[in-house]
């Protein structure tokens, strides 16, 4: 039986739970650089702090390279014209989309896939090569040097089975030998947050942050190369940048009951805590959560769950924010997109909806924005210089009204300096800035 009466005390108790105030959020940015400390330390902690053994672009870098994105829902491969003078250069790209099978079986399959794929995109070029290729690999590697990296573990329900452990260009080289691909050389592996830097630092020479907010989430900066405490092998400049992992961040954040089961039923149980309240991945699950549970203590739809919310990971976030871009007070609107997804809703069902939508997705707003500030805020805390960071993804670039949410908190939590970090959108900087980098390391 339905029992609305008591769904506004619940759907309270929900907003109460999923609501950061700003003085937590203080406490996340003061945990966040002590994270970052440890992991350049080489300590325990939930930051790996990576070293990517590679430093901004001048700018002045150009000639046609090409780019391989692999990491979120596509791969994309583009041909890249950098300009040399710190404009958005030509780009000629296509994507195909890797299937479940791909992602899941192993090594040979992920990458002989992948090559194929290159293989007819290099057939429609005019020119034969040889290439220069530039490899975004947007998962946590372990670097040597600038290409080459071992894969240090999944994530975003990625598991292909014997990549772990393994120096993922020396596979996808593999891959392109078996397919008879003698005109790609790939000169340089990178994190997408890298790319996305990179690319935004081509353009803007304030950029010194890299931010996902996509499928998963991630965050990268520059660093003076003294600050590594833990042992980084032979590196000459006196910056490099560092991914920092940062979606495994996992002190000072108060877990839900929700964000617990989640947890416990992903692939990567105990692992990418930030990340699964933050990233586009997620953000629709736990909603979904939510709104069984409401509906399992007969709050909402007469306390049948509706089928779109039955299976778990099947409700995304695009659905989310599609139900967030009606603002009327009736949710007319989420209403009748719920009709179209096979969803009967009565108008408390719609409202309550998207009360859900904005708790989940306003908490990953500020988390975001949290984190980044953190970042940014580490070697200069009174921003004295100016600083932009390159985001690209998903959930940052289409989501209703998230980058709004981000940036107001940035206000709320910089106040006066607020000035002092602008957030720049860097659309395809991840596949962009992996042409920037192999620019940089054929240089
Ligand atoms: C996951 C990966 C990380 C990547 C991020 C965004 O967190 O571990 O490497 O940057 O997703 O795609």
């Amino acid at each position: 039986m339905s029992n609305p009466i008591a769904l506004e005390p619940a759907l309270d108790r929900m907003r109460k739970i999923l609501t950061i105030s700003e003085s937590r959020l203080r406490n996340v940015i003061l945990s966040f650089q002590e994270e970052m400390r440890r992991g350049l330390a080489g300590e325990p902690g939930s930051l790996k702090m990576l070293p990517t053994y590679i430093d901004l672009p001048t700018g002045r870098e150009k000639g046609p390279f090409l780019a391989l994105d692999l990491g979120g829902t596509n791969v994309r491969i583009i041909r890249v014209d950098l300009p040399g003078d710190r404009t958005v250069p030509r780009f000629l790209s296509d994507h195909f989309r890797l299937s479940r099978r791909d992602i899941s079986t192993d090594g040979p399959v992920l990458f002989g896939a992948i090559a194929r794929f290159i293989g007819r995109f290099l057939q429609g070029q005019g020119r034969t090569g040889p290439w220069n290729m530039g490899f975004t690999f947007s998962f946590a590697i372990r670097q040597s040097s600038i290409d080459r990296g071992e894969l240090i573990g999944w994530t975003k329900g990625w598991t292909a089975e014997g990549v772990v452990g393994r120096d993922v260009v020396d596979l996808l080289n593999r891959a392109l030998a078996a397919e008879g691909i003698a005109a790609v050389k790939v000169v340089s592996l990178n994190n997408d947050t890298t790319g996305t830097l990179m690319a935004g630092a081509y353009l803007d020479p304030d950029c010194d942050v890299g931010c996902i907010l996509g499928t998963g989430t991630n965050m990268c900066y520059r660093e003076r190369t003294s600050s590594f405490r833990k042992p980084i092998g032979h590196y000459p400049g006196e910056f490099m940048i560092v991914n920092m992992e940062s979606g495994n961040f996992d002190a000072a954040l108060l877990r839900t009951p929700y964000d617990a089961l989640l947890d416990a039923r992903s692939e990567n149980p105990g692992l990418q805590a930030e990340e699964k309240m933050v990233s586009g991945k997620y953000l629709g699950e736990t909603a979904r959560l939510i709104i069984a549970d409401l509906v399992g203590r007969g709050m909402l739809f007469g306390g049948r769950l509706p089928e779109a919310f039955a299976a778990p990971g099947e409700f995304g976030s695009e659905r989310l924010s599609e139900i967030e871009e009606d603002p009327s007070p009736t949710a007319e609107g989420v209403r009748s997109r719920l009709k179209t997804w096979g969803i009967e809703a009565g108008g408390v069902d719609a409202r309550a909806l998207r009360e859900v939508a904005r708790a989940v997705s306003g908490r990953a707003a500020r988390l975001a924005a949290a984190v980044l500030v953190a970042c940014v805020t580490k070697n200069d805390p009174a921003l004295e210089r100016a600083h932009a960071a390159a985001v690209d993804g998903s959930l940052y670039q289409k989501y209703s009204g998230f980058r709004g949410r981000m940036e107001e908190t940035v206000r709320e939590l910089l106040g006066a300096r607020a000035g002092g970090l602008r957030l720049n959108p860097v659309p395809d900087g991840s596949g962009f800035g992996a042409a920037v980098i192999a620019a940089v390391s054929s240089r």
